[in-house]
This record gives structure tokens, C-alpha cells and sequence, in this order.
């Protein structure tokens, strides 16, 4: 007879062996649904490491080719591609023309993977203004709404045109989603995806990036970024983005925002993807550098977590490394 105390149910039944782990796990990674953010820089004849993300560069239009292949090669889902230019002015010219750093760098990357990876083009004025913001600015000096939609229209055709098959919609304009659509559609690019960030917060771990594109950027975002503080409106942005047309949504950050990512995941019709942001890629490679943690159990449980609370898909800037681990 088993002592009364003897539980009969026993979850750890299933955590007893590796094989009996692997076969229960309800979420694993798969190469083809990461996507690997990548920076190219106008004026470089060498790739330049970064500062705050080690392994990470700011690319030549060359070496920018050869990562790209081997996203290629090691079944990544795509690239997601921010440029970083030379010159820079109010009206972040250098988005729409041709000749502009992430358009020529986008026909490159296409050319070298055709249709191996997703080519996605950052869609945002502040790598391209000299005020750093999102947006164009208005007399007074705030985020012009309306004005920035022209904007917006403009570099989608243009980037469309360079060959990107979506573009990821991150600047957080009310209306960016239509203007963006009617735009693509008005130019013959009604093939074109639109990945919105739907669900955008004005986060302090987008620290990092600013170095990874030389931001010029005085002050914040909180006018057109959410307040980290607000849950429920992340599910609004997301139903908003979704009935202009988004054919995905994004979240992001990632981790701080797993509540947010499960709400939308919950309810959308369309593909869910997360961004697991520079800052959250600084804090696991400075806690490992320091010996605090194991990095590449860090890396994989922290890509796990952001599957497991509904992430189709996540954008990260280990995609890389994981990948080939994968394999
Ligand atoms: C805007 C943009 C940002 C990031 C991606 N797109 C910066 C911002 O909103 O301030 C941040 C990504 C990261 O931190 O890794 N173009």
C-alpha cells in the first residue's frame, strides 16, 4: 500500500529522460522563423563592430552581400535591413532616394539571396534625419503626423522598388498602415507586405541601436511610442494596424512586453512576431561576459519564452548563431 502522502499524479513523468523532454515540449525553434537585423552603413570600406553588441557590425554594401548569404545558407526566415547614412537632413532625403544607402543596399542583398530569405527594409525616418526623430517636425518643433505619412508613402514605393518584400513599418504615425498600403498598391507593388509594429514601446532598451545607426536623436519618443505602462492599448495599435491592412504585427520590445505579445497572439488572424531588441541582447552578453550566466542557455531560453507567449516569428540579432547551432 503507498503511504497516503504518495502523489499517484506526477508531472515529472514526462521530465525524466532527454528523449521523453524533447518529445513533450510544446514550443521549439526553427531556423526559418528568425530574422536577422542587419545595419549598413554609406561611406565605410570596412565593416565596424559595435560598442554596446559585440558580434554585432555596422556593415559595407559587400560584407552586408556575405551575411546576407549566409542568413541564406543557415535557413534563416529573412533579414531586416537599417541603413545608416552619410549625410542627413530634416526630411530624411535620403529614405526615398534611390541612390540612398538602404535602397542600394537592399537591391544588393536581394541580388545575392533572391528568394532564399525575406528582404525587409526598416520603413522610418530617424536613421535618415538630422533631429533623429521618426518623423518630420512641425513649426513648433513636435512630430508632424500627417506630414510624416508623405514621408512614409515615398520611401515605401522607394524601397519597394529596390526589391524589399516587406517592410517593417516602425515609426508609430496614427495611419502609417493605410497611407503605406494605398501607396504600394497606387505604384503597382500590391505584392509588397506590410509587417507593422503595431505594438511599439518608447523603451529604454533600444539603447544600443542608437549607436548601431549613429542616432542624432535629443530627447525621447513618448509621443508617438507607447507608454510601457499601458497593456491594453497595445491590443488597440495591433487592431488598428490589423484593419489597415497589416499582414503581420510585431511587438517590441520582447521581453518586458510578454504580456502584450500573448494578448495579440491570442486574438490575431495574421502571423505575430516579436523583436528582441538591442537591449535585450546587451543584458545577456554583458551578464555572460561577466560569468553571471550561461550565454547560450540565456539566448535559447530567452527565444523560447517569446515562442512560447505567441511569437511566430522573432527578429533577433542572435538569429544567426542560433541557426547554425540548430543545425
Ligand atoms: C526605428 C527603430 C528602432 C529600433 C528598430 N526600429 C529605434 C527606436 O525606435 O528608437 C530599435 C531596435 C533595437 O533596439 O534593436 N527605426
Amino acid at each position: 500500500m503507498p503511504s497516503s502522502d504518495a502523489p499517484s499524479i506526477r508531472p515529472r513523468r514526462l521530465r525524466s529522460t532527454p528523449a521523453m523532454r524533447r518529445l513533450v515540449a510544446e514550443t521549439r525553434l526553427h531556423p526559418a522563423e528568425l530574422v536577422l537585423p542587419l545595419f549598413v552603413r554609406e561611406g565605410i570600406d570596412a565593416p565596424r563592430e559595435l560598442q554596446a553588441m559585440p558580434g554585432v557590425r555596422q556593415h559595407t554594401v559587400d560584407s552586408l552581400r556575405r551575411i546576407s548569404a549566409e542568413a541564406a545558407a543557415a535557413g534563416l526566415g529573412g533579414v531586416m535591413l537599417f541603413g545608416v547614412p552619410a549625410v542627413r537632413d530634416a526630411r530624411g532625403s535620403g529614405i526615398d532616394d534611390p541612390d540612398g544607402i538602404l535602397n542600394v543596399a537592399t537591391r544588393a542583398v536581394q541580388q545575392e539571396v533572391g528568394d532564399a530569405l525575406v528582404v525587409q527594409t526598416d520603413l522610418c525616418l530617424d536613421e535618415f534625419t538630422d533631429h533623429g526623430h521618426c518623423g518630420v517636425l512641425a513649426g513648433d518643433g513636435s512630430v508632424d503626423n500627417d506630414a510624416t505619412l508623405e514621408r512614409y508613402r515615398s520611401a515605401a514605393v522607394a524601397q519597394a522598388d529596390a526589391g524589399a518584400a516587406m517592410l517593417g513599418l516602425s515609426g508609430m504615425m496614427d495611419g502609417q498602415v493605410a497611407a503605406v498600403r494605398d501607396a504600394l498598391d497606387a505604384a503597382g507593388h500590391a505584392d509588397t507586405a506590410i509587417l507593422a509594429y503595431a505594438a511599439k514601446y518608447a523603451s529604454a532598451f533600444y539603447g544600443p541601436f542608437r549607436e548601431a545607426v549613429d542616432s542624432q536623436l535629443t530627447g525621447d519618443r513618448r509621443s508617438y511610442q507607447q507608454d510601457p505602462a499601458n497593456r491594453r492599448e497595445g491590443l488597440r495599435e495591433a487592431e488598428l494596424d490589423l484593419a489597415e491592412g497589416a499582414d503581420v504585427l510585431m511587438v517590441k520590445p520582447a521581453m518586458s512586453y510578454l504580456d502584450v505579445l500573448a494578448d495579440v497572439a491570442a486574438t490575431s488572424p495574421v502571423p505575430v512576431w516579436a523583436y528582441q531588441v538591442s537591449g535585450e541582447a546587451a543584458m545577456i552578453e554583458a551578464a555572460s561576459a561577466n560569468g553571471w550566466i550561461d550565454r547560450e542557455a540565456a539566448i535559447h531560453e530567452s527565444l523560447i519564452s517569446i515562442r512560447r507567449a505567441g511569437a511566430d516569428a522573432i527578429l533577433s540579432y542572435f538569429a544567426l548563431e542560433v541557426a547554425e547551432r540548430l543545425r
